[in-house]
């Protein structure tokens, strides 16, 4: 999928009667974008992001907020941090919803939107510093942010419903 040929435009400005029958393949996905998005907008809870290609329209979707992420050891060494410095937090964006047309799945569509997410995310680190780019990933889904060059938390505990991971936001 070619990153040239979409355009992302804010739930802010988009009316919501254009989705017309998007769906991602998950049902509460599909029921945050039409019934609770715009709520969470307003409420500053997530910013939402609608993704839009050229030829097909609504492709998918994002949501982002603030937050930040405690650092392991390992972490910090990783980062190139502090080691030695105990509790110290991250200040992070964090992707709290990605999802893409059920009917173009498998198409480096998701790879592409994370790319777009990326670089925003490395804009706006660039005037409120956020070091990383975030995402408590559905384990079924983490393969997916693993080859998006993801990388997990150490911390993750093995029974978790989802593994948290995370993106080094430093080099972008
Ligand atoms: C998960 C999702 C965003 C992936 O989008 P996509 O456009 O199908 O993914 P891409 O085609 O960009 O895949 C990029 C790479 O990740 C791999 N991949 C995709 N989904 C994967 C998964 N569930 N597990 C492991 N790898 C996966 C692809 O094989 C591809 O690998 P390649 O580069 O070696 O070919 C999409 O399937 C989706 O919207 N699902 C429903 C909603 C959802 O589950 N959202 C995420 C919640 S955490």
């Amino acid at each position: 999928m070619d990153k040239s040929q979409l355009g992302v435009i804010s739930l802010k400005n988009f009316d919501l009667n254009s989705l017309n029958n998007f769906t991602c393949g998950d049902k509460s996905l599909d029921r945050f974008i039409r019934d609770e998005a715009t709520s969470f907008e307003k409420n500053l809870f997530s910013s939402t992001w609608i993704v839009i290609h050229e030829n097909y329209g609504v492709v998918g979707y994002f949501s982002l907020c603030n937050s930040s992420l405690e650092l392991q050891e390992q972490e910090r060494m990783v980062l190139d941090l502090d080691a030695s410095k105990n509790k110290l937090r991250a200040p992070s964006i964090l992707l709290t919803k990605l999802a893409v047309s059920k009917k173009l799945h498998g198409k480096n569509l998701g790879s592409t939107i994370i790319k777009i997410v990326t670089e925003m995310a490395a804009k706006y680190s660039a005037l409120m510093s956020a070091r990383l780019l975030i995402v408590d990933a559905v384990n079924d889904k983490a393969g997916f942010y693993e080859k998006c060059n993801f990388e997990y938390c150490v911390n993750n505990k093995k029974d978790n419903k989802t593994a948290k991971m995370y993106l080094d936001l430093l080099h972008i």
